[in-house]
């Protein structure tokens, strides 16, 4: 052990538990790839301007979570709590919007940071898959987004999530149902702070966890009940596009996310295996953002799904991802000549596509087979002084044991053959 340690709320990934990320970040990646989103990657940290306007003054995410610094050039930048609102700058800054190719797809993958206080599925450190389709107001890409993170866990074999839905309404009807929920706050025993986040932003007391408040909360106006009738159609198309397509989702009156450029529609993923940091993935309609970080106005709908806690979701429902071995050929020099004539091999191997590796740093026999049924290849190539004079390289079946002398010329092929 060194002197230092991961940060706290970080942890490390390593092989061979690194694997099972990866492969999450793939499969997420994948319907994606598959219904016209391009890949962008933005910097790992922004102007703290960018997320204070887009992701909302009085969010946890911007008061209590951001990493924020000041350069030495005296720039105040922010290490990326969240990727909408860079995806969206990134975009905007690009022109990809006038390119007149509405609307502009695009997903990513990477890390994000957020001062929360950790635990396990909350960490300082994570890392999201996203995806953000911007300038088009349609319920069928809603529903688009919702039926490919939905095909995206199912393809990772997970079960036991949830979909939740709701409609936050829009410019039009949401101050009046925001008045009518202050209205109610007001008549409540709530403490000051929270009395003051209801006049800041009301909406937000309803996703208050503690048991004090939601208990008081019972009564509350819903959204669902003061929503425009433009809204209510737009929700409606979602809610059938989305059944049509065999997906099953609750309707969830009460779903407030954390980030204040909701609009009309938003969706949580929930594990019920998680505990309390049940929300594998969220998201939703963010038509204002745009505007509120001084671009045109271009009605948006995106979502993230968490590859930490989505790998927590796997292990509590025991899935088993089915990872192929890292290493299909492991090779076991004994002397000089043979680290010559293997280290060929491995390398002409390898070209061939078939993963390879080597017995390094001089082993014996007994260590370096060791380290072969260690790294997990089905075969082991083995050559000694005599095989040499012989001509041939010993192929060796590590899940039978069976063992046959192949022609230093027809091992690559023998080898290729038999892995199919
Ligand atoms: P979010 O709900 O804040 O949404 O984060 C999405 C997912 O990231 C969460 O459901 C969770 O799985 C994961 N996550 C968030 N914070 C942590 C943490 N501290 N530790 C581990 N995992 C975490 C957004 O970030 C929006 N940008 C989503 C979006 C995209 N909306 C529209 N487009």
């Amino acid at each position: 052990m060194s002197t230092f340690k991961a940060p706290k709320g970080t942890y490390d990934l390593l092989p061979p538990d690194s694997a099972r990320y990866l492969a999450v970040r793939e499969a997420i990646a994948a319907p994606l790839r598959g219904s016209g989103y391009g890949y962008i990657e933005t910097p790992g940290f922004e102007s703290v301007e960018l997320f204070a306007r887009g992701v909302g003054e009085s969010t946890d995410i911007v008061t209590k979570e951001m990493y924020a610094f000041e350069t030495k050039g005296g720039d105040r930048l922010a290490l990326r709590p969240e990727g909408t609102a860079s995806v969206l700058r990134a975009a905007l800054e690009a022109n990809l919007h006038k390119a007149g190719n509405l609307p502009v797809k695009l997903w990513y993958s990477g890390s994000y940071y957020r001062y929360e206080r950790p635990q396990k599925g909350r960490y300082r450190h994570f890392s999201q898959v996203g995806a953000e389709a911007i300038g088009a107001e349609d319920p069928a890409l809603d529903a688009e987004l919702i039926i490919l993170a939905d095909q995206a866990y199912r393809s990772l074999g997970l079960r036991n999530f949830r979909i939740l839905l709701n409609s936050l309404g829009d410019k039009e009807c949401r101050p009046v149902y925001r008045a009518a929920l202050q209205d109610f706050l007001r008549g409540l025993d709530l403490d000051e702070d929270t009395l003051r986040r209801a006049e800041i932003n009301p909406l937000r007391v309803l996703d208050d966890k503690r048991e004090s408040v939601q208990k008081q909360l019972t009564g509350a106006p819903l959204l669902r009940d003061h929503l425009c009738d433009a809204c209510k159609a737009y929700h409606e198309e979602v809610r059938e596009l989305v059944t049509a397509a065999g997906v099953v989702f609750e309707d969830d009156p009460r779903l407030v996310r954390g980030l204040d450029y909701y609009t009309r529609t938003t969706f949580e993923f929930v594990h019920d295996g998680l505990g309390s940091q049940s929300a594998v993935g969220g998201g939703g309609r963010y038509d204002g953002l745009s505007e509120m970080i001084g671009g045109p106005a271009l009605p948006s709908v995106g979502w993230a799904l968490g590859v930490d806690r989505t790998v927590l979701a796997l292990e509590a429902e025991g899935v088993e991802l089915g990872l192929p071995a890292a290493t299909s050929v492991f090779a076991v020099p004994l002397g000089d000549e043979a680290r010559r004539v293997l280290f060929a091999k491995v390398t002409e191997l390898r070209k061939n596509g078939v993963a390879a590796d080597f017995a390094y740093g001089g082993k014996g026999l007994k260590a370096a087979m060791k380290a072969a049924n260690r790294s997990g290849a089905r075969y082991a190539l083995i050559l000694g002084e005599r095989d040499i004079e012989e001509g041939v390289i010993q192929l060796k079946d590590l899940e039978s044991g069976e063992q046959t002398a192949v022609g230093v010329n027809e091992v690559v092929a023998e080898l290729e053959s038999r892995l199919g």
